[in-house]
């Protein structure tokens, strides 16, 4: 089949396999350069760190957890083993791209000599929970990392079986911006109404902390956990101009909910000298963040200050950045006053805030993005889903179970 772009509201429908192999390649490629041989202080050469052998990924198939997987097996030469949620291709429906990124992933590092296996399924689900445990025990007996990076609308509570929604609204009152959206560069405004409270309840519940606990309780009582094991999830606060649909609306309460809840994790983690962390990283464009109202428009601005500084990075470099100048750095682990290690350092630089501050006051309604970098953006987004790759024939016939 003919496989062609289909996006709707910001949501890519389709995935390129080949693509998507390219996808993959380049950031092990980036890795392995670097791994090797870096002369930049900001991503530092990797073989004389003790990064972690063993590592479990929760959403590790596309965004910030694929770039975990990436990192731990290409410059630590990690065992991975990923959780995520996938669909997979048939004969005339192509695959998620997380189905189509893992299988490269891991063909790619088994050939390295990494053991690299996943289980595609509910990571929320008790049943997933114990399908894990029981790969980790057969194929890396202990786990030394587990990076927590789920993103989801949706959570079925195993305990409840009552099933939640998240939103991504306002607290208190509606919120009017200007947006853009990824096919177009015209800029309209939006108008969000404000989330009920039992809006914001169920978010927390999909994106806050509770899930994580959940896993990592049930690692410990499990015996899962190597001695110093280190737990990391992922959140996200940025700047002032989104704060109202973001850090100070549905999911923002989320993800406060989760950064408390890594002090209760380091507390129960002490039993085998573990810890327990959050990382602040960059707004980059992945599924997840592609459908947050504002955001895109956002982001466009800041990529365009951000490269015109030299100072952007994609999911890889982030997550590189995070294990080999921080967490594996083998110096003590630097936090922010709240205990978060913060590798959206350079986004929030108040130079590139204000910069991206004074571009935000040139958009108009119905006018094209001014000073931006929306096409920077939509090929970030066309390539997270094996699109947009120039040396790729796309009009080529291609079997969408073949990777
Ligand atoms: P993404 O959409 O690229 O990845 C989400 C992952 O979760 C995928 O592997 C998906 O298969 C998996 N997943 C979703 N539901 C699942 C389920 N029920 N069971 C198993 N797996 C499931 O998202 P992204 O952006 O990489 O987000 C990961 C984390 O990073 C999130 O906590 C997000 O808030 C955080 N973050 C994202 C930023 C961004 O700008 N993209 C910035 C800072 C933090």
């Amino acid at each position: 089949m003919i496989i062609t772009k289909k996006v709707l509201r910001n949501v890519s429908l389709t995935a390129h396999p080949e693509g998507c192999r390219r996808y993959v390649e380049d950031q092990v490629a980036w890795v392995k350069a670097h791994a090797q041989e870096s002369k930049e202080a900001s991503y530092p050469q990797a073989a004389s760190l003790a990064l972690p052998k063993r590592v479990l990924v929760l959403g590790g198939s596309t965004g910030y957890g694929l770039s975990s997987r990436i990192v731990a097996a290409f410059a630590g030469g990690a065992d991975t083993i990923n959780v995520s949620f996938e669909r997979e291709p048939s004969e005339n429906k192509t695959a998620t791209p997380g189905w189509y990124n893992t299988m490269a992933f891991e063909a790619l590092a088994r050939k390295a000599g990494c053991k690299a296996s996943s289980v595609f399924g509910d990571a929320f689900s008790t049943e997933i929970k114990k399908e894990t445990a029981k790969r980790i025990r057969e194929e890396l007996g202990k786990v030394d990392l587990v990076v927590y990076s789920l993103a989801s609308p949706l959570r079925t509570d195993p305990q409840t079986n009552v099933t939640y929604r998240s939103v991504l609204k306002p607290i208190g009152q509606p919120f009017g911006a200007l947006s853009v959206d990824l096919d177009s560069d015209v800029v309209k405004s939006a108008v969000i109404e404000p989330a009920t409270d039992e809006q914001v309840e169920e978010t927390v519940k999909v994106m806050g902390g509770e899930d994580w606990s959940l896993w990592i309780d049930f690692l410990l009582a499990e015996n899962l956990l190597a001695d110093h094991a280190i737990t990391v999830a992922y959140s996200y606060i940025g700047p002032r101009i989104t704060y109202p649909v973001y850090r100070e609306g549905t999911i923002g309460k989320a993800k406060e909910h989760l950064e408390k809840r890594a002090a209760t994790l380091e507390q129960k983690l002490k039993t085998i000298g573990g810890r327990a962390f959050v990382s602040v990283n960059k707004a980059l464009v992945t599924r997840a963040s592609a459908v947050i109202p504002v955001v895109p428009l956002y982001m466009a601005l800041l990529y365009q200050v951000m490269k015109e500084r030299n100072l952007h990075e994609h999911c890889t470099q982030q997550i590189y950045r995070l294990f080999t100048t921080n967490l594996y750095s083998g110096n003590p682990i630097l936090t922010d006053e709240q205990g978060r290690l913060r590798v959206d350092d350079w986004e929030m630089l108040e130079s590139v805030q204000k910069e991206v501050e004074r571009r935000w006051a040139l958009q108009k309604e119905g006018e094209s993005l001014k000073e931006g970098d929306l096409a920077g953006v939509q090929t970030e987004y066309e390539q997270i889903h094996g699109f947009g790759f120039p040396d790729i024939d796309y009009s080529k016939d291609v079997d969408p179970r073949a990777i």
